[in-house]
């Protein structure tokens, strides 16, 4: 039987690389589907599949029972496995692989363009340029150097640390939060320890989110956690949307507090017409790009089908994120 393969990426289809190749070399049925998917379209393709090469579709308990027992392996394009029901995978001993450790320079650039966009004015700045609004003097906008405010990073993982060698180089102190805090890397690099994430959001300039989406993380940022935090702090959201609870940051950039927020992602996606954050004040939303180089999809592509195609073969390079 020829082994069916659903694959629903947009990035990995859309950009050129080796990885085309490489999937089409292998005589599978390839069907391609526009993600990310939600669960009816998800369902209503279940079952038919030998292996999922996906992004964030979701892949929800219903969605596995329904494509078992043909479906031998998700191979997920990236490494957030939060719109896959893991814990259910591994209950019926279904592989979920990923690929950690080849998206973290792209990431880390990109929270630097967030960053910079917003203390500098530049995107706020080349929108009125655009619009024929070029200003005199002191009408022009200001904004802040980042040499010297304090970085807080929350979660000092692959993405982590590659924000902080970068703010090291900004002249930027930085401190970090991480329950399983790597410490040689912090001595090396000069990063101070932090006991919780609150002692991260108490003194930082500018909070940076690097952890996954879980049960513990989720709306992590919220009233009570701005309420405490610096006046004026920029924040950083290039991992999970859900981690900021919505209306609570678009409350604090109206009144100032937060000085700005950029964010990669958020809570839906993509966001329905009107969805608060786009043209909040102070605020900048890229469509979850922080990954999109040509260098890092490729990496990436590459990973996910080697993955995919060793596991296939009964060959033991890939990376399984769940264990059983
Ligand atoms: N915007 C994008 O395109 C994009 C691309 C890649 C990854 N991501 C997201 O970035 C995040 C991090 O990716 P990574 O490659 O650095 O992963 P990683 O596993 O290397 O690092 C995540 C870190 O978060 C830490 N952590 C877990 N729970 C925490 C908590 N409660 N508080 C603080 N830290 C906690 C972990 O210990 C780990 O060190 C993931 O959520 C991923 O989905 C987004």
């Amino acid at each position: 039987m020829t082994t069916r393969i659903l694959l629903t990426t947009t990035s990995y289809q859309d950009t050129p690389g080796p990885h085309h190749e490489l999937l089409e070399s292998q005589g599978f049925k390839i069907v391609r589907e526009r993600g990310p998917l939600p669960e009816d379209a998800m369902l209503d393709l279940a079952g038919e599949f030998d292996a999922f090469l996906c992004g964030d579709d979701a892949i929800t308990k219903a969605v596995i029972e329904k494509s078992l027992p043909r479906l031998k392996v998700i191979s997920k394009y990236g490494i957030g496995l939060d719109k896959i029901d893991v814990a259910f995978a591994t209950s019926q001993q279904l592989p979920v692989l990923n690929t950690p450790g080849v998206n973290h320079t792209t990431v880390a650039e990109h929270t630097f363009g967030l960053l910079l966009g917003l203390t500098k004015k530049i995107q706020q700045n080349a929108v009125e340029v655009n619009d024929g609004k070029w200003q005199a003097g002191w009408k022009k906008p200001v904004g802040n150097e980042i040499m010297g405010k304090t970085m807080g990073i929350i979660g000092l993982g692959r993405i982590g640390k590659e924000v902080a060698t970068r703010a090291k180089a900004f002249g930027m102190p930085v401190i970090a939060f991480d329950p399983y805090f790597d410490d040689a890397f912090a001595e090396e690099h000069g990063v101070k320890k932090c006991g919780s994430m609150d002692e991260v959001l108490t003194q930082a300039n500018v909070v940076s989110l690097h952890c996954f989406l879980d049960e513990n993380t989720h709306g992590m940022i919220n009233s009570e956690k701005i309420a405490d935090m610096q006046n004026g702090v920029i924040v950083l959201n290039c991992a999970r949307g859900e981690l900021v609870e919505t209306d609570c940051i678009v409350k604090a950039l109206d009144s100032g507090k937060v000085g700005g927020y950029g964010a990669d992602v958020l809570d839906t996606e993509p966001p329905a017409a009107g969805h608060p954050l786009i043209g909040a004040t102070n605020c900048i939303v890229t469509s979850h790009i922080a990954s999109r180089t040509y260098e890092s999809v490729e990496r990436q592509a590459l990973r996910a089908t080697h993955n995919m195609i060793n596991f296939l073969n009964g060959d033991d390079d890939y990376i399984q994120a769940n264990k059983f």
